[in-house]
């Protein structure tokens, strides 16, 4: 049975794009939903004009009522018949409360080489720590930030001159590699993770 996913986005989407176009092609998932937080994504625009639902919940009326934004969004995804939620530089952190029904069922790519660099600035703070290598990973969301079992990682070599943007642009092109491989195995039920070189 074709899994519906849903894709949440803050900002230009590259990753839901590259996803919508994996789904394209016979695969076990389709695009159902493109979430937002933000009604001037990138994503969201891109999105409706090719004919996807979409949803925008903003953030800033909720203020620090993160229960009463998560419920707003679990109301709206209700009636998509919604199986998988693929996070995609959805850039609020989701609490337990939203995270815990959807378990096994929720996924998202981070853009460094789990469990190093959890959180924001990830390749600024690779390249001050002098690593050597980089990289993106798929993992399952589980309530604790950018924690649970990794899903895929894909590497990238940092370079003696790199700055953060030129570090993120090239992990963005993994990112745009690892995720449509990544999502294709978890909805046809695959979870041991994958490593690309
Ligand atoms: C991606 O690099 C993604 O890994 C990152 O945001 C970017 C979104 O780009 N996500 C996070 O940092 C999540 N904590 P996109 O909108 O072009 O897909």
């Amino acid at each position: 049975m074709t899994r519906r996913v849903a894709i949440f986005l803050s900002g230009g989407g590259s990753n839901m794009r590259a996803l919508v176009e994996d789904m394209a092609d016979d695969h076990p998932a389709r695009p159902a939903l493109v979430l937002s937080n933000n009604a001037d994504a990138g994503g969201i625009a891109w999105a409706r004009a090719r004919g996807i639902a979409t949803e925008v919940v903003d953030h800033r009326p909720h203020g620090a009522d993160r229960a009463g934004f998560e419920a707003e969004i679990a109301a709206r995804i209700a009636t998509y018949g919604i199986d998988i939620i693929c996070l995609a530089g959805f850039m609020r952190v989701l609490t337990a409360g939203f995270v815990t029904p959807w378990q096994g069922r929720m996924i998202n790519i981070h853009p460094s080489l789990l469990p190093k660099y959890r959180g924001l600035n990830t390749h600024a703070r690779a390249i001050a720590a002098g690593e050597r290598e980089a990289g993106c990973t798929v993992h399952e969301v589980t309530p604790a930030l950018d924690d649970g079992p990794i899903l895929g990682q894909a590497r990238v070599v940092v370079r003696p001159d790199d700055t953060p943007e030129r570090l993120a642009a090239r992990v963005l092109e993994q990112e745009h590699i690892l995720y449509p491989m990544a999502l294709r195995r978890f909805a046809a039920g695959e979870t041991a993770p994958l490593y690309l070189p």
